[in-house]
């Protein structure tokens, strides 16, 4: 099966699912196409250079030899070879697209995929003219080729235009190559030609046109498996009920997501995770589960999710889950057969007898109480006892000490596993397990919190137990076994832990990493830090803490809103959205987007009547806590409900904002905070983000600077979130020689300028990324 490629030359995360024998890195070597390949053709008598790509053992010792496409004439004339030639290491989901500067022809650049694994003995030493190369290697030479030749005329710019559309269009005369790997893996070498606009707009904007793609073919063949291609993925957080309701009911829905699927290539994005589908009475929008198995009729059908997730596939787009193992719906059929008391479900809940007070009346267990406040525990007439819920009463808690619930539930996993599911966001994981002695928790002794709110007791014995770690390790070898059987990519976890800095690190496993827990578990301290009173030391230490804690075999993410929490523009002021969205895509790891967080969505307005979140209902702090208001429905243009769906009366309020916030406008003319996210996805994939040092500190009250650096190379962003312009002297970290890559769309900045390090002056709420070198 060959892979969809997606003809936006803007869009370099093509992703790619490779087989491989083994874990590897890999080292893509380019040559820096003006200076260093022209030195090196100088040595090379027969004028060939190099465009390689080789293997190298992850674990230890030096890289074997490259298997560098004509590879071997620099080699022996320049034994310095990754110096003069700017080699660069690589993680292996960086390989994949070879992009080439179309401004100056300085950078031959290495674009991202996921692509890694496969033992590149399949690039043999081999050159264009020679004979005895098999006619799928040649054709490969011919395209480097192109490479090649493009890199020498450094005229006019004009001219340098004219040189690439001339070389692509010849490597396309010319047809692609195919590399088959010695363990059968087979890649296509794609010449890609955009469009003659595109191409100036590209130059204008000294940005990179990608001059052929790695693609990596076969995905079906198995053999091998792909380990790591969440480890620099962008992630995106559909939450279903408000994305498309493509049947006019108000509720959004599986098909509306599926018709909005190419918003997600289109945005740069390599996952995305659904919020629960399953069938649900919806008490608590849908985590709240009555079928783990089956989706809910609100939401579309089984096949609609089926279509889904090959329509995602095709768009090599991964495609998790939410799961949900705390709890179920009291209407869960388990539920109905545990307060019946069925044998086979007697114990799937936590049922406990009444204690009585010296007047005899009933009370619960313990002070344990619910994450929506009041007590843990609530009376059950039939069974005469209490059930623990650590969320809503119609949340009963699962049995986890029970065999048998692990096993129901390690089905549910498998099952959608089975319907090609890449993995699964663990819901509420802290809370799987509480201590079995049942003792009261202490007080925390929070100021001003009454005895009712679960924030007034330390939950030593209901959050974050060790049978919790131990249950998230037999997962994640659940998963992993599935993979290593059924092979292609590895299946994740993802972890939803709102806890400590210590206890959130557990959940990747144990430091050394010999057992590991969920792929990665959100990092949320920014949701809680990123606040509107925040200065930016307060975000410096916050995004500090997360680096300063977690162990070097682990992948960070970075997560600003979600369906719990108010959204960063409103939080932080909409003015900001850039520097945050800047902020999350050049730190290290994971980035992960909340639907509408692209074009700088804010929270809704909703009215206390129409609240739909059982968190609040009665209740105070309306404002603080309902969470409607970062849930009302994405606004995707300037049509009736803004585009959400036909007309009818949506089941949250469209944002009056959405006349002037919505995608279509921001895909429109003029800057755009869309247009900026497209822009850092498109640079996540260089090395420097990818591989770099980082260095995150405040320079002014309110100014952020972050410094990747990698290799004489760095990418900074200077983000002043504050009301007052400031100037900065930031020559500690941006060198001269640098130049604007992206700029918020309030920058008075030109794209393609250099800075003044020394008097960088930045406006209020201008965010910057510059790249320099050194
Ligand atoms: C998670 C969900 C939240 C839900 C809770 C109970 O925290 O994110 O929306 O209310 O679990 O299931």
């Amino acid at each position: 099966m060959g892979l969809n490629l997606n003809d936006d030359p803007f869009i370099e995360s093509l992703r790619l699912d490779v087989v491989r024998p083994k874990r590897q890195t890999f080292e893509i070597i380019y040559i820096n196409a003006r200076d260093q390949v022209g030195k090196a053709s100088k040595k090379s008598k027969d004028g060939v250079f190099s465009l390689g790509v080789r293997a190298k053992s992850r674990t230890s010792g030096p890289p074997r030899d490259s298997y560098g496409l004509l590879d071997s004439p620099i080699r022996k004339h320049t034994p310095s070879f990754p110096r003069l030639s700017h080699a660069q290491n690589v993680t292996p989901h960086e390989c994949g697209f070879i992009t080439i500067s179309s401004a100056i022809f300085q950078r031959v650049l290495v674009g991202s995929t996921h692509v890694r694994g496969v033992d590149f003995r399949i690039l043999k030493e081999t050159n264009s003219s020679s004979p005895s190369v098999p006619a799928q290697y040649s054709a490969c030479a011919v395209a480097a080729h192109s490479i090649i030749s493009l890199s020498e005329p450094i005229g006019t710019n004009l001219l340098s235009i004219w040189f690439i559309v001339y070389g692509l269009y010849m490597s396309a005369q010319r047809g692609r190559g195919i590399l088959v790997g010695n363990d059968n893996t087979r890649i296509e070498l794609q010449p890609f030609i955009p469009r003659l606009d595109e191409q100036f707009a590209c130059h204008k904007a000294r940005t990179t046109i990608p001059v052929f793609r790695l693609c990596f073919l076969d995905q079906s063949t198995g053999g091998t498996i792909d380990w790591d291609w969440w480890k620099h993925a962008s992630f995106y957080h559909v939450y279903v009920k408000s994305f498309r309701d493509s049947n006019n009911d108000g509720i959004g829905d599986i098909r509306g997501v599926i018709e909005k699927i190419d918003h997600f290539p289109d945005s740069g994005i390599d996952a995305i995770f659904l919020s629960p589908i399953f069938q649900s009475p919806k008490i608590d929008q849908g985590y709240d589960v009555s079928d783990f198995m089956d989706v809910d009729p609100e939401f579309g059908t089984m096949d609609d999710l089926k279509e889904l997730i090959t329509q995602s596939h095709e768009r090599n787009l991964k495609i998790l889950l939410d799961f949900v193992p705390n709890h179920t719906s009291d209407q869960h059929q388990w539920f109905v057969d545990s307060v019946k008391g069925v044998d086979e479900y007697r114990d799937f809940y936590i049922w406990v007898d009444a204690k009585y007070d010296g007047s005899g009346n009933r009370q619960p267990p313990n002070n344990w109480l619910s994450v929506f406040h009041h007590s843990a525990w609530s009376w059950n007439e039939t069974r005469q006892q209490y059930y623990l819920h650590q969320f809503h009463p119609t949340q009963p808690d699962l049995n986890f000490r029970n065999p048998k619930v692990v096993e129901a539930m390690n089905k549910v996993l498998l099952f959608w596993l089975d319907q090609g599911i890449d993995g699964f966001r663990v819901d509420a994981i802290p809370y799987i397990f509480e201590s079995e002695n049942l003792y009261d928790e202490p007080p925390s002794y929070w100021p001003g919190v009454p005895d009712y709110e679960f924030e007034s007791l330390d939950h030593v014995h209901t959050k974050d137990q060790p049978e919790t770690y131990e249950l998230m390790h037999q997962w994640r070898q659940l998963l992993d076994s599935y993979s290593e059987k059924n092979r292609g990519h590895a299946r994740i976890l993802m972890s939803e832990a709102y806890t400590t800095i210590e206890n959130t690190m557990r959940y990747f496993g144990t430091r050394d990493g010999t057992k590991l827990g969920a792929h990665f578990t959100f990092n949320f301290f920014l949701v809680g830090d990123a606040t509107a009173g925040a200065s930016a030391h307060d975000i410096v230490v916050s995004i500090n803490k997360w680096l300063d804690n977690i162990p070097p075999i682990y992948t960070s993410s970075w997560v600003l809103s979600n369906h719990d929490n108010h959204r960063i523009s409103t939080r932080c002021g909409p003015g900001n959205i850039d520097g945050f969205n800047m902020l999350k895509a050049i730190l290290p790891g994971i980035d992960v987007t909340y639907y509408g967080e692209e074009i700088g969505q804010e929270n809704g307005e909703i009215l206390y009547e129409e609240n739909q979140d059982l968190k609040v209902k009665n209740r105070g702090m309306f404002e603080k806590l309902c969470r409607d208001f970062e849930r009302t429905p994405f606004q995707w243009d300037d049509s009736v409900n803004a585009g959400f769906n036909d007309g009818a009366k949506p089941w949250l309020p469209v944002s009056s904002k959405y006349l002037e916030t919505n995608l279509k406008k921001q895909k429109g003319d003029g800057p755009s905070h869309y247009k900026v996210f497209r822009e850092l996805t498109r640079i996540r994939s260089n090395v420097v983000l990818v591989r770099g040092s980082t260095v995150v500190k405040s320079v002014s009250e309110h100014t952020i600077l972050v410094r990747r650096s990698h290799d004489g190379s760095s990418v900074v962003l200077v983000f002043n979130k504050g009301d007052s312009q400031v100037v900065l002297n930031v020559s500690e970290d941006v060198s001269k020689t640098n130049y604007v890559e992206i700029k918020s769309v309030q920058s008075p900045k030109e794209i393609g300028y250099a800075v003044d390090p020394h008097h960088l002056k930045m406006e209020p709420h201008e965010a910057l990324i510059i790249f320099c070198s050194i």
